[in-house]
């Protein structure tokens, strides 16, 4: 069986854009893979974190993976720091990278310019421990959105230097990105990424959003003057960012979706998907609030912990062998 890695940072909670780009893949692949998904707390801390809000935003992840619908009995969910073979391996991935192409990322540029008190450097080597994730699990598939792809080409990168340079250890991972919603985008500045940091909180819709609170920000959404419900990303994105969202989460080809609403308004298409989006979101926290109270989740994740160490110790022993760390015992 083929193996699938992706990861979430738990800084904040995840947005309706992290379900859709992340979360709802990894359910629709979960039987096809042997499946490692992890709460990235380490590449969360590459910018300040407060240390309750961010134990807090760590077993909400967890409890947030599992009421996406992924089965516990056949994925491995686990908590990045639990197993210090990643930041083992990130480093010496780091010591292959070079200054150049880490300033060259875009996430690295964006989060740098918004950092008044200087510039973390976890921030700039935080895509070699990204690189890390994934190739100590022999990934062949890694389902993100759309802006992981650059971090993805880095990592393949990564991976072709260290065979050649050391030793052929490495699979080279492929990206999955999803045909509609691979970004998601802001309700209220509809050419803007959705962000769990959005300091607009209209912009999003969090997965621990109340339903009122869901309606609301579904029928305040920026769309435009046009009234026509028509996919059209460059002319019209707020009425197509709807319609992504609308379609993702019905399971419903958005060309159906044009054909309901053909001579009809932005009133009722928006009342409408109101609607959806509130039973998706109440049925979803019922299921959150089932792990959060629940034993089972510290369960999940120790035997998470436990199965990856295994998996990331034997390729980390491998790398270090490659490079030549360590000692050989006579
Ligand atoms: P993070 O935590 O920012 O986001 C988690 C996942 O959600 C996707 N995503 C979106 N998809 C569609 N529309 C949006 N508006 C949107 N916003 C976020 C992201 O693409 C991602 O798939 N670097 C990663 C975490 C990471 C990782 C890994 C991922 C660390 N190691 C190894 C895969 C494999 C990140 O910051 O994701």
């Amino acid at each position: 069986m083929k193996t699938l890695f992706s990861g979430i940072q738990p800084s904040g909670v995840p947005t309706i854009g992290n379900y859709i780009g992340a979360l709802k893949q990894f359910v629709d692949i979960q039987n096809d893979y042997d499946c490692y998904f992890c709460i990235v707390d380490q590449h969360a801390i590459t910018v300040p974190q407060d240390k309750a809000a961010l134990r807090k935003n760590i077993r909400s992840l967890a409890a947030l993976y599992l009421a996406s619908g992924l089965d516990p009995d056949k994925i491995t969910l686990f908590i990045q720091s639990e197993v210090p073979a990643h930041a083992q391996a990130g480093w010496m991935l780091t010591t292959i990278s070079t200054i150049g192409e880490l300033e060259r990322m875009t996430q690295f540029k964006d989060k740098a310019k918004d950092r008044k008190e200087g510039i973390p450097a976890g921030l700039l080597t935080y895509p070699p421990l990204m690189a890390a994730d994934i190739l100590l699990y022999s990934t062949d598939l890694v389902p993100v959105g759309e802006d992981q792809k650059q971090h993805l080409e880095l990592t393949r990168d990564l991976a072709a230097r260290f065979n050649q340079r050391y030793n052929d250890i490495f699979t080279m991972p492929e990206i999955r990105m999803p045909k509609v919603g691979g970004r998601v985008m802001s309700l209220q500045e509809p050419t803007k990424k959705m962000s769990k940091s959005d300091t607009n909180t209209k912009g999003f819709i969090s997965l621990l959003d109340t339903p009122s609170a869901v309606a609301k920000k579904i029928k305040s959404a920026v769309t435009d003057s046009d009234g026509t419900v028509k996919y059209d990303k460059e002319h019209k994105p707020g009425v197509s960012n709807l319609l992504s969202i609308y379609s993702i989460i019905t399971e419903t080809p958005i060309s159906d979706l044009e054909a309901k609403y053909d001579g009809k308004g932005y009133g009722e298409f928006k009342s409408d998907l109101a609607d959806v989006m509130v039973t998706f979101i109440t049925q979803f926290q019922e299921k959150y609030n089932y792990y959060m109270e629940s034993p089972e989740l510290d369960a999940i994740l120790d035997r998470g912990a436990e199965r990856a160490s295994l998996k990331a110790n034997k390729m980390l022993k491998k790398m270090e062998n490659a490079m030549g760390l360590g000692r050989k015992r006579k």
